[in-house]
């Protein structure tokens, strides 16, 4: 287990705190053709300890907010599961995943490996009125990898410098890409895409014992503007997403910010939270919350500790002020 000491603010009053150190994302298998803002690939390791302690074994996962899906992909290419259900209200992510499950991948595949990538040619192709879905679905992977942060919602631009001010160039490999593309054909049967309210497909497996669920919604909930920035789609009924939660049959695992909104719908509920490290795109460490129905297995997780401890100062008989600090919940 690595850890990282955390310098409190008051060191003298307190043994230090054990923070865990993020998870090393170049360790995970990247399958996602997409960069996607908010993508989850920091949260494979977890994801994978989650399903595999399960049994019997779930035969199908629903993410109803999958995004670049690289919870799904991996479920599907780990075998976790047989079927996953990728539910995106986005239009253009759509036309990529529908692309994928109707045999176009290697067509956008050809299309990434022949384009030559200019600012100018950019920005001729994405003018361009799509006749076809797989037209879309390669109009909407050159935005992805060469906007800014990958974000394609209104007032997204290009990427000025990225890495190493190679601007444009820094995400676009087309090598990479294509290979990512034509070994989605290996699951593409076992994908179920639909362009729909994530709520509403869930409702559909609510019943459905053999389902489970990752659950990775915009974090907008109390009117926060962190999520609203990164998608089109961002304005979700967050009170009923945990309603949904609170009907499902099988188990869910859902990731927030670590928000006093989410936290109040969740403890309401009786949901279980947790708190996880992990690195932003600015690589400033920071922490997300984690809800589930039972997330006792996340104590032993090494990346993992818990949400609220909070700091009592216990006066000592000497009347020496604040001596000793306890962690309590
Ligand atoms: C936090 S992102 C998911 C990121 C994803 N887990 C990944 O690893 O790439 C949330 C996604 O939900 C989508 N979305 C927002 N509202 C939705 C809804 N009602 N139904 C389905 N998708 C929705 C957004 O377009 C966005 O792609």
């Amino acid at each position: 287990m690595t850890t990282h000491k955390q310098a409190l603010l008051y060191p003298e009053l307190s043994e230090q705190l054990e923070v865990p150190k993020p998870v090393n994302v170049a360790s995970v298998p990247q399958r996602s053709p997409f960069r996607y803002p908010g993508g989850k690939t920091w949260f494979v390791p977890t994801f994978r300890r989650w399903m595999v302690r399960m049994h019997p074994k779930p035969r199908i996962l629903v993410e109803p907010f999958a995004g670049g899906g690289i919870i799904s992909l991996t479920a599907l290419f780990e075998n976790l599961v047989q079927k996953a259900v990728m539910v995106e209200l986005d239009d253009e992510i759509a036309a990529v995943w529908e692309s994928v499950v109707n045999g176009d991948a290697e067509w956008i595949a050809n299309r990434v490996l022949t384009f030559e990538l200019t600012k100018e040619a950019v920005i001729q192709e994405i003018k361009k009125t799509p006749k076809t879905r797989k037209e879309k679905a390669f109009q909407t992977i050159l935005k992805n990898r060469t906007f800014h942060g990958g974000i394609l919602a209104e007032g997204s631009g290009f990427l000025k410098y990225g890495e190493n001010g190679k601007g444009i160039h820094s995400r676009w490999y087309p090598g990479t890409l294509a290979k990512r593309f034509l070994n989605l054909n290996y699951v593409a049967n076992r994908i179920d895409f639909r362009c729909d309210d994530g709520i509403k497909v869930m409702q559909e497996f609510a019943t459905n014992k053999s389902a489970v669920y990752f659950i990775d919604p915009p974090y907008t909930a109390g009117g926060k503007k962190a999520g609203k920035r990164l998608y089109k789609h961002c304005d979700l009924n967050h009170e009923r997403l945990f309603e949904m939660c609170e009907s499902l049959k099988g188990d869910f695992l859902m990731t927030y910010d670590n928000a006093e909104e989410v936290k109040r719908m969740a403890r309401s509920r009786g949901f279980q939270m947790r708190l996880i490290a992990m690195t932003n795109t600015h690589h400033a460490a920071m922490e997300e919350l984690v809800i589930g129905k039972d997330l006792s297995w996340m104590d032993t997780f090494p990346a993992v500790h818990d949400p609220e401890v909070r700091y009592v100062i216990r006066e000592t008989k000497k009347k020496h002020p604040a001596k000793a600090v306890q962690r309590s919940r």
